[in-house]
């Protein structure tokens, strides 16, 4: 496969060339591509440099995959430029996430509905993944009525901006702010953009995605997404009322068996999911399971991933790795 990355220099560019070495992605040529600005910088991948180039110049290249992680206006414009040319693209930006012509995939749950006519393919939002991962299993089983998720959301889903800024703000340096206030020792309670009904997109991403990849509309879901000054991936606490009872254990034999998701809950050993060891791994962790006695058929857990990893990176190859073995590309 001739692959580019697109955003190849981004928090997420950069996992994703890692994620691909790791996975021994079969990349015969790869094709790192970013804006101007970078065009000719040499990156490295499997012991050999390649050089950045734009994105005009990609295109021409005709690679059979792309990898997009380069904002959600660069997507717009270059992606049906490159499916267009025959390329499938994987797209990480929320450009064409709700787009009623494009899939959006999580592998574990929804790439059998990908085909070949699928040129532009939609990689959810980091926070929805996580959630997603663990609501699909008990979905099937107890069918979800409602959802309430508080996130708690790492600095590296801004991108590089926003480390800088922590970095600035731990040793006093001035420089440009990726947040509108300090998130050193803070918790900012805006992800995104504010929206008309009071919502940041961030927590509305979470709600429409979350119905759209369990193919289900009559799921409700209410959300608040925070960021707070932290590396390592995002955290949830998640309240979740089902139409049928459950039983706790079988909540987490469910989960344990779910490709992708690692439970991480036992009480007596302090044994819960968190961030600084989420950092670098594909899985999502799952932790704090149990029963809400305020409600009928209701469950709280507390849900970590590496954002950069199965919030976004993991996600998109694991669809490109779909999209060789089903024989899509
Ligand atoms: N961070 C996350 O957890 C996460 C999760 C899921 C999805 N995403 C999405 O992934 C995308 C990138 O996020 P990020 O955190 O990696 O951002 P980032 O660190 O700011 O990186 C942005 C990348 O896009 C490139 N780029 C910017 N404008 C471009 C243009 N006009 N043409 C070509 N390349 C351009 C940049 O190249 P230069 O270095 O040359 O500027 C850089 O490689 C966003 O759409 C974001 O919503 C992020």
């Amino acid at each position: 496969m001739r692959v580019a990355v697109v955003g190849a220099t981004g928090m997420v560019g950069t996992v994703m060339l890692k994620v691909l070495e790791e996975r021994n992605f079969p990349v015969t040529e790869l094709i790192p591509v970013a804006s101007e600005k970078s065009i000719g910088k040499m990156l490295s991948f499997k012991g050999k440099d390649f050089p950045v180039v734009g994105l005009s110049t990609a295109v021409e290249m005709k690679p059979d995959i792309a990898l997009f992680s380069a904002g959600g206006s660069t997507s717009l414009e270059w992606a049906p430029k490159f499916a267009e040319a025959g390329i499938t693209v994987i797209d990480n930006s929320s450009a064409w996430r709700m787009d009623a012509t494009k899939k959006l995939v999580v592998p574990e749950i929804n790439a059998k509905d990908l085909t070949k006519e699928d040129k532009i393919i939609a990689n959810p939002n980091c926070s929805t993944i996580q959630l997603v991962m663990a609501l699909a299993p008990l979905h099937q089983k107890y069918k979800i009525k409602r959802v309430v998720i508080s996130t708690y959301q790492s600095i590296t889903g801004t991108g590089v901006k926003a480390l800088q800024q922590l970095e600035n703000e731990y040793s006093g340096a001035k420089g440009e702010m990726a947040y509108p206030y300090p998130i050193h020792r803070n918790a900012i309670p805006h992800c995104d953009v504010f929206q008309d009904n009071g919502y940041t997109k961030e927590e509305m991403k979470l709600v429409n995605e979350t119905q759209k990849i369990l193919d289900d509309r009559t799921i409700a879901v209410t959300a608040t997404a925070i960021r707070i000054p932290v590396v390592g991936g995002h955290s949830e606490s998640v309240n979740i009322e089902f139409a049928n009872d459950f039983i706790e254990n079988d909540i987490r034999k469910i989960l344990s068996e779910t490709p992708g998701v690692t439970v991480q809950d036992n009480t007596d050993t302090n044994t819960y999911p968190m961030p600084i060891y989420a950092e670098g791994k594909n899985d999502v962790f799952v932790g704090r399971i149990r029963r809400d006695h305020s409600r009928q058929n209701a469950l709280n857990m507390w849900i970590v991933a590496d954002n950069l990893r199965k919030g976004a990176a993991t996600n998109a190859v694991q669809i490109g790795e779909h999209l060789i073995a089903e024989n899509l590309v």
